[in-house]
C-alpha cells in the first residue's frame, strides 16, 4: 500500500442493513487523501446509510472501513471521530435558539486549548465572513443558505482531516447551491479531504476529483468525473 492510499478513507465490501433489510451491498471506494471524492445515488440509495457505516452509528454487517491505516469498523462513534472525521449532516442542522458562536464554538467541544479554539473561530470567519458579520445573531433567524455556512463552519471547527458531507444541496435555491459547492471546494483546498454525497450530479460533479455512483445499495460506476457524468450508470440511476 503507498502513502498516499494509507492516508485515505477505504471502504471494502461494506454490507449495512436495518433489521432485517439489506441496504448496501458490497460496497466498495476509496475518498483519496487532499481529493473531492463524491458518490453520487437518488433518494434511497443507501448514501446516508454509508455515512452511518463510517462514522460507527449502525455497524456493517460484512467489510471494513479504514481511515489513515486504522480500521473503523466496530469503533464507538466517539472514537472514529476522534481520528479526525467530522460529518455535515444531511439537513444541515443548527441550534436555532444559539447565536452562530455559540454554533460554531460547539463544533468545538474535544478542544481543550482556548487559543486553539480562538484560532479556529478566526479561520472559519476568514472562510465565511458573512458569519463573522453575524456572530451575535440567533442561527434560526438566519437564510437557508446562512445556515448551511453554519453547518460547514461548525464541522470545521473540529479542524479534521475528514470532512463527510451529505447531501448540502438539499433544499437549498440553486444560486445557492453553486455558493456552497465553491465553499466545499475552498475547504478542500485548504488540504481537508472531502467525501461528498449527493443526487445534485453536474455541480457536484463540477467540483469531485473522483466519483462514484450508488444505485439500490451497489456501486454501479465510478470514473473521473467528465467520464462518469456521460455514463449510462448515471443516467440509470436517476431515471431509470
Ligand atoms: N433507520 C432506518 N431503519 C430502517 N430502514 C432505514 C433506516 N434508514 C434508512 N432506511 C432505509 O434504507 C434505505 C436507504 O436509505 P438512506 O441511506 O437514507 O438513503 P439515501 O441517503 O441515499 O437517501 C431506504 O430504503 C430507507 O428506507
Ligand atoms: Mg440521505
Amino acid at each position: 500500500m503507498s502513502k498516499d492510499e494509507s492516508n485515505a478513507l477505504v471502504v471494502e465490501g461494506v454490507c449495512t442493513a436495518y433489521d432485517k433489510a439489506n441496504v448496501l451491498e458490497n460496497v466498495s471506494l476509496t475518498a483519496a487523501p487532499g481529493k473531492i471524492t463524491c458518490l453520487l445515488g437518488s433518494n434511497g440509495s443507501g448514501k446516508t446509510t454509508l455515512i452511518r457505516s463510517i462514522l460507527g452509528l449502525t455497524l456493517p454487517n460484512k467489510g471494513s472501513i479504514r481511515f489513515r491505516g486504522v480500521n473503523l469498523t466496530g469503533l464507538p462513534t466517539h472514537r472514529v471521530i476522534a481520528i479526525g472525521i467530522a460529518c455535515i449532516p444531511e439537513g444541515r442542522r443548527v441550534f436555532a435558539k444559539f447565536t452562530v458562536e455559540e454554533n460554531l464554538r460547539m463544533g468545538a467541544y474535544q478542544e481543550s486549548s482556548n487559543a486553539e479554539v480562538a484560532e479556529r473561530l478566526a479561520r472559519v470567519y476568514e472562510t465565511f465572513p458573512r458569519l463573522a458579520e453575524r456572530r451575535t445573531q440567533l442561527a434560526g433567524t438566519m437564510s437557508g443558505g446562512e445556515q448551511a455556512m453554519i453547518s460547514i463552519g461548525r464541522g470545521l471547527m473540529r479542524a479534521p482531516k475528514l470532512l463527510l458531507i451529505d447531501e448540502p444541496s438539499l433544499g437549498l435555491a440553486p444560486i445557492l447551491v453553486q455558493e456552497n459547492f465553491n465553499l466545499i471546494r475552498h475547504i478542500n483546498e485548504q488540504g481537508i479531504t472531502v467525501f461528498l454525497v449527493e443526487q445534485n450530479v453536474h455541480q457536484t460533479l463540477a467540483i469531485s476529483d473522483y466519483g462514484y455512483v450508488l444505485s439500490k445499495g451497489r456501486v454501479v460506476a465510478e470514473g473521473k468525473p467528465q467520464e462518469l457524468g456521460k455514463t449510462k450508470e448515471v443516467h440509470d440511476a436517476y431515471f431509470g
